[in-house]
């Protein structure tokens, strides 16, 4: 039972038992009615009874003779402007005459199994028909002879309702799509915080949560990548919610580029949250016969807290977000020779890494950034893919060999979108640069970007990529993209057509990224934006994993990886250890927290092994064998949250098998406390009534012991007290 249809009273109930989603068609005006979303309920004949209508006065009415017909106090499922509602719309179509007005009018509806791709887009999928249902209702314009597709899937296993708009123009003149969001939800009351992931570059993914007020608040970007500042995801969630307990309405955009995430709530209590691309400079032509298709928004529904809301993202996006033949398989352990020599390095240098990384049980050996061209430090070759000879005489291909020879697989780094002053690239072709006519183009890092908009650019890029892949083996490629997108105008477009540059660009990145899945199959992609500035889902559907942060101190990490955990499984998150004094913030931290952080992610080493003492290559070796020991609990887990380092002074997390017979808990304290308490931790998610063993010692304890009274964490385990310590338990059931 997932899709209920009354056709006489044109009501929609989408539900699987554990959600319910309810609109209608309103009898009078032809225009769609929100009347709830949250916890299932069960199926009745009707649900007129949710309807609500009142004269009020001072409000404007749709409908002569008609005083309940003012839209300002009516639950919309995708709201315009300016026809007796004044709130921000979820969409907004400029059409002849310059007109704003728009009446998308019910037309027909249609039910699939399953859930389409969309074009050219990521988006979750299913694999069976019986996952998921999808209903499209079919709304009209007359005036603007344009139809409007609203879809919405719901998972038969999963509290997940998925939504996104197409827009087709039937009519033989041009209008333009100012404004065209990926879901719309009126909620009924305000009660809520906002909840979200916000930060800067080696700061990303940090949580905020407030109440919201009166008025409209926002999380955005317009910098041509979902970008470090805010994660394209917000939740709202009761004043009184815990990470287990409480009611959370999560968003999140399956989405690369500037978009977001707005919630308005009116001075009648009703809260509008939308999500979509980003209104702000875009401007969509849509000429006769064209068609525009948003992206994906994933709305989760949870009653059990924030990790209710997280653990169904993790298993929905690890599941059915992330595709190919890496999604259900364990990472390699890897080395990235980035914080190790930067652009400093030869062939001999990275055979050295290399073969102590197979002495120390690692599978992958990634060669980072100066490679190729002249690129000895960042003012120059981005675009010129060709090796340079002088650092690797035998080429990428000659060393990929000798790494494979190692039993080591070899991976690489590329910056497809970018080009560099002074390459062929840029000066055969100027006009692929992304900037404005008679204006300077502004750089970021001395880069600048390709115009991804034009399809000749993505082929071009594609062929030089292509190329070097074919020669070499290549396991792994980290795609990297390191700055903002400014001026941006495509010379390759009309002058109606610049408010799609931005849309269009991160089209032609997807499209890229592709056709290199389709032709390498089993290579793993890796992607990056100086860190963590495209961790989003739209990228997870090409690249399973992405670089979390370019922040690797242990400490940082705990509220960078803690506040991603809030959308994203541990398995998209990419967490290495590396060198003290720490490269970003000089903090020297303990190896063994380090490790113990880099643990909860994908796993690997960024820093010179070659340079390890003997006893640390013994350490380092012991951490890589336990990695792989624990790497598929840690992969196919549940993950909970347990302290936040946004609180105080202690994180704590773990991760549950789904079968209960098995976790892995992580503590960490930042700084040291003379003389502490005895502190213990509460674990989650065990069954109650199972014995486990820690850490192999002799007594065993229940699960509901743990869960209740909770692990004693010993005040000087590591013999001293000491900063930024911390402790790995793993928990097997006897
Ligand atoms: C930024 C990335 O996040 C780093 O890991 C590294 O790959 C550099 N770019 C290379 O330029």
């Amino acid at each position: 039972m997932a899709i209920n249809i009354n056709q006489e009273a044109r009501e929609f109930h989408l539900t699987n038992g554990k959600i319910s989603y309810i609109f209608r068609v309103m009898e009078k005006s032809g225009q769609l009615e929100h009347l709830y979303y949250g916890k299932g309920v069960n199926h009745r004949k009707s649900f007129k009874h949710l309807i609500e209508r009142e004269a009020r006065p001072a409000s404007t009415n749709m409908l002569e003779g008609d005083y309940t017909s003012s839209l300002e106090h009516i639950k919309q499922e995708y709201p315009s402007y300016g026809t007796t509602d004044y709130r921000y719309p979820a969409h907004k179509i400029i059409g002849q005459h310059g007109s704003h007005v728009t009446n998308f009018q019910y037309e027909s509806y249609h039910i699939t199994k399953g859930k389409p791709a969309l074009e050219n887009l990521p988006a979750t999928y299913t694999e069976q028909e019986e996952e998921a249902e999808t209903l499209e209702v079919v709304l009209f314009d007359k005036i603007l002879q344009c139809r409007l597709i609203l879809s919405y899937s719901i998972y038969t296993n999963r509290s997940v309702i998925t939504r996104n708009a197409r827009f087709v123009n039937l009519g033989n003149e041009t209008c333009f799509l100012d404004s065209a969001m990926s879901t719309n939800i009126d909620l009924p009351d305000d009660q809520f915080e906002m909840v979200h992931l916000n930060g800067a570059w080696a700061r990303e993914t940090h949580l905020q949560a407030q109440s919201l007020f009166k008025g409209v608040q926002s999380i955005s970007s317009s910098r041509g990548a979902s970008s470090h500042i805010h994660n394209p995801f917000l939740a709202l969630k009761r004043k009184q919610t815990t990470e287990s307990s409480g009611e959370v309405f999560g968003f999140s955009l399956v989405y690369s580029g500037n978009f977001v995430g707005q919630i308005e709530v009116d001075t009648f209590g009703v809260t509008r949250v939308m999500m979509g691309i980003n209104p702000f400079q875009f401007k969509w032509k849509l000429a006769p016969g064209e068609s525009f298709q948003t992206p994906e928004c994933v709305m989760v529904y949870s009653d059990k807290g924030l990790n209710g809301m997280s653990n169904t993202y993790h298993a929905l996006y690890r599941e059915r977000l992330v595709r190919g033949r890496w999604r259900d398989k364990d990472r390699p352990v890897l080395i990235n020779n980035w914080e190790a020599t930067y652009f400093d390095f030869d062939e001999e240098k990275v055979l050295a890494i290399a073969n102590t990384a197979k002495e120390l049980g690692m599978e992958l050996c990634v060669l980072d950034d100066g490679w190729f061209g002249e690129r000895h430090d960042d003012t120059s070759s981005l675009g010129d893919w060709f090796e340079n000879k002088q650092k690797l005489p035998d080429g990428i291909d000659g060393l990929a060999r000798k790494i494979d020879r190692l039993g080591v697989k070899f991976g690489l780094w590329f910056e497809p979108e970018m080009v560099s002053k002074g390459t062929k690239l840029f000066s055969e072709h100027p006009e692929w640069v992304l900037s404005t006519p008679g204006r300077r183009a502004s750089h970021g890092r001395n880069q600048y970007v390709l115009d991804f908009s034009r399809p000749e650019v993505v082929d071009y890029i594609y062929k030089l990529m292509d190329s070097v892949l074919e020669k070499a083996t290549i396991s792994y490629i980290k795609w990297d993209m390191n700055r903002y997108i400014t001026e941006a105008y495509s010379s390759d477009l009309e002058a109606d057509r610049q408010g799609e540059v931005m849309h269009r660009y991160i089209l032609g990145v997807y499209q890229l990224y592709e056709r290199l899945i389709h032709k390498y199959p089993d290579i793993l992609f890796e992607s990056c934006a100086g860190g963590g500035a495209r961790f989003d889902p739209g990228m997870l559907y090409y690249a399973p994993q992405a670089w979390t942060s370019d922040n690797t101190d242990a400490v940082e990490r705990l509220k960078i990886q803690y506040g991603a955990s809030l959308v994203y499984p541990l398995s998209a998150m990419g967490s290495h250890v590396s060198a003290i004094p720490n490269h970003q913030v000089g903090r020297t931290t303990p190896l063994h927290t380090r490790v113990n952080t880099a643990y909860f992610g994908t796993f690997g080493y960024e820093l010179d092994i070659t340079n390890l003492t003997a006893a640390e290559k013994e350490e380092v070796k012991e951490q890589v064998r336990f990695f792989k020991e624990k790497r598929s609990l840690i992969r196919t887990g549940r993950f909970y949250r347990l302290l936040s380092p946004f609180d105080g002074n202690e994180t704590a997390w773990m991760v549950v098998s789904n079968d209960q017979s098995e976790a892995i808990v992580g503590y960490y304290k930042v700084l040291a406390k003379p003389n502490d308490k005895f502190n213990r931790i509460k674990l989650q998610g065990l069954d109650p009534d199972k014995r486990y063993l820690i850490n192999n010692n002799p007594v065993d304890h229940f699960g509901d012991e743990l869960m209740n009274i909770g692990i004693l964490l010993k005040r000087n385990e590591t013999g001293y007290p000491q900063d930024f310590n911390s402790e790995v338990f793993v928990l097997k059931e006897v």
